[in-house]
């Protein structure tokens, strides 16, 4: 099976620019590529980050977008979001019993466990994995027992040496190790928040990210002037298989010879 992974968005209300570019038609061009190419997906997920500044008006424009997407999309939120802005836009997106943008899927005999590490507070940008969100992902993976299982949070549980997001990175990390030792075949862990596609090993468990939509962070802060860089925008595109998975950098923007006129 496949599917496709897109992380931080950023939207600004009427489909203004943020830092250089305009987030709404990174997204148009995004979606209309997967589209036009990965149809057959079995679903999309948006690994927070939706919006930069949480209005309601980018949450719509969200939403407008994915009446016409034709994939099952599954949202969840960043450090950026505003979890009831968001579930007031979203009032039909799955939520935990505690209300928070967590969910289950399953397809395939594969489980997708959707996280949510928005910590609240204004201003507040490290993640944050409370008791109420463990114990719903320990049920999930005690539930889940040998099923292949595939976990997706925003913020990681380690630094990768970029010091602009370790900082703000996921503040429970003791307790998080301490849960996902109950998955028996966590296959995967994806995640968003760093703007920078990695590849990493943590305590044994493969993780991936992907860059932003619309801004990336160098990595060495003193290659560029500013805080972030033009590095392309990519999207995930994923294939499970029994014995092997494959995670594609779909850098959709630079498919230079469907964008010559
Ligand atoms: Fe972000």
């Amino acid at each position: 099976m496949k599917f496709i992974h897109i992380t931080d968005v950023h939207l600004v209300g009427d489909n203004g620019g943020l830092n250089g570019t305009v987030p709404s038609m990174r997204l148009d061009a995004c979606l209309t590529d997967v589209v036009q190419w990965h149809s057959d997906a079995s679903f999309c997920v948006i690994s927070g980050d939706l919006a930069e500044f949480a209005e309601p008006k980018a949450y719509q424009a969200l939403k407008m977008r994915l009446r016409s997407f034709p994939l099952p999309c599954f949202l969840m939120i960043g450090n950026h979001d505003n979890r009831a802005v968001f579930q007031k836009v979203f009032p039909e997106h799955p939520k935990d019993s505690n209300c928070y943008v967590q969910h289950r899927f399953e397809k395939n005999n594969c489980v997708f466990l959707f996280l949510d590490t928005k910590k609240e507070g204004h201003g507040v940008h490290e993640g944050q994995l409370c008791g109420d969100r463990l114990d719903w992902l320990k049920q999930q993976l005690i539930q889940a027992k040998d099923q292949p299982t595939f976990l997706f949070l925003h913020h990681p549980p380690f630094d990768i040496g970029v010091p602009y997001v370790d900082k703000i990175r996921l503040q429970d990390v003791e307790e998080f190790a301490a849960t996902i030792k109950y998955g028996q075949n966590i296959r995967h862990v994806f995640y968003g928040h760093v703007h920078r596609m990695t590849y990493v090993s943590w305590r044994g468990v493969p993780f991936t990210s992907l860059p932003s939509l619309n801004h990336q962070i160098p990595l060495n802060a003193a290659s560029v002037q500013g805080e972030f860089c033009d590095e392309p925008p990519a999207y995930g595109v994923v294939q499970i298989e029994d014995d092997q998975l494959t995670v594609h950098y779909n850098t959709f923007l630079q498919r230079n010879p469907l964008h010559q006129t």
